[in-house]
Parts: structure tokens; sequence; C-alpha cells
């Protein structure tokens, strides 16, 4: 069996691929494209040419990536984790007065069913799924997420004002999913009672 030699074979398709790359663009420049058409190409083009520098330095520089994507978890054995432990989740402030609130979301509900907070104060939300896909909506606030199984996904939010806010799942997790919701009592930050001292200080690892 004759081996050919690779490398003027290469040079040829090389070559090839060149020529035709340089067809291609005298081809799409002697098209005729009406002026005022090729300005607003131009202007298409810029607009995503400026959209993808803001996501890159959004990205790169501010930090700012999908939140699902930053901590993982074992779904299958949350039960089991320290920190979505049965009697960890809900409301928990530490001795610097952070507030931190852990739910479980799992077809169809929330988890805790209940939990009151103060308004009109910082909160920190930790959300995961113990198994398929869901989301979190809550009107009026900035909370709209994905709770993708797997990860923890962190929102800090406030409530603007007290009374009942409506959690919502918005992202179809199956037959149940119109029934997923639940609620939250938002409290007076005045009449809000803090979680005895007993919960707020119980070793919280990971
Ligand atoms: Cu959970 Cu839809």
């Amino acid at each position: 069996m004759k081996i050919e030699p690779i490398t003027p074979k290469n040079h040829d398709l090389i070559g090839k691929v060149v020529d035709f790359i340089r067809d291609f663009c005298t081809q799409i420049r002697s098209v005729h494209v009406d002026h005022l058409e090729r300005k607003w190409i131009n202007i298409a083009l810029l607009v995503v040419g400026l959209l993808v520098a803001i996501i890159t330095i959004d990205a790169f520089f501010h930090g700012i990536n999908p939140p699902s994507k930053v901590e993982t978890i074992d779904s299958a054995k949350l039960h089991l984790s320290k920190e979505f432990a049965e009697s960890n989740l809900g409301v928990q402030i530490d001795d610097q007065g952070n507030i931190t609130i852990r739910m479980v979301a799992g077809r169809y509900s929330f988890f805790p069913k209940h939990i009151a907070v103060p308004a009109e104060t910082k909160l920190t939300f930790r959300w995961v799924s113990m198994d398929v896909l869901h989301g979190v909506h809550i009107p009026m606030t900035n909370m709209s997420t994905m709770i993708v199984p797997g990860h923890v996904a962190e929102i800090t939010t406030s409530f603007p004002k007290p009374g009942e806010y409506p959690v919502l799942c918005n992202e179809y997790c199956g037959l149940g999913h119109n029934h997923m919701w639940s609620n939250i009592s938002v409290v007076a930050k005045e009449d809000w009672l803090a979680p005895s001292k007993l919960t707020a200080n119980k070793e919280i690892k990971q």
C-alpha cells in the first residue's frame, strides 16, 4: 500500500479554503445593498456588539454570573446536609443581625410552609430544590429566580411594607405546578420577633 505524503495536500486544502473565503467575500461585496439598508445593518451590528461588550464586561470585571451556577449541592441528600436539614430551614439571624432564610422547593410546595420576616430589612434567601427544576417569584420584590436541582440560588431582597406576600413557582414542574405556591408574612420591623438565640447560634456548615 502506498502512503501519500501529507504536507503538500494540506497546503492545497488551506489554499482552497483561503480561496473560498476570498471568493465569498468578493461575492458578498458585489451584492447590491441599498444605502439605507446598509446603514441599518451597521446599526444592528453595532447594537449586537454593544450588548456582547456589556455582557463580557459584567461577567469578567463585575463578576455578574447566573446565581445558580455558584454553589452546588446534592439535591437527593438535602435532609442529610447540615445546612438544609429540616431543623435548619426557615428564618435565622446571626450575631451581627444578618437574616438568612433557607427554603426548599419540592413538588408541589415550598418548605417551610410559612415564615414571618421583618419589612424594610435586608434578607438573604437561599433556595434549593429537592427534585426537579422550580422557580420562585415574589411580586413587588426582586425575587425571581430558577431553583435548579443541584445548585443553591441565593437572592438578597427586602420587602417594602408589611403584609402577606405570595410566593409563586414560575417554572413548569409537573401536573401540580399551578398549585405550587405559598406565602410569607411580612411584619413591621418593630413588631418582628427574632427567632430564639438557640436557633441562631446553631453551627451551620455545608
Ligand atoms: Cu414548582 Cu412549578
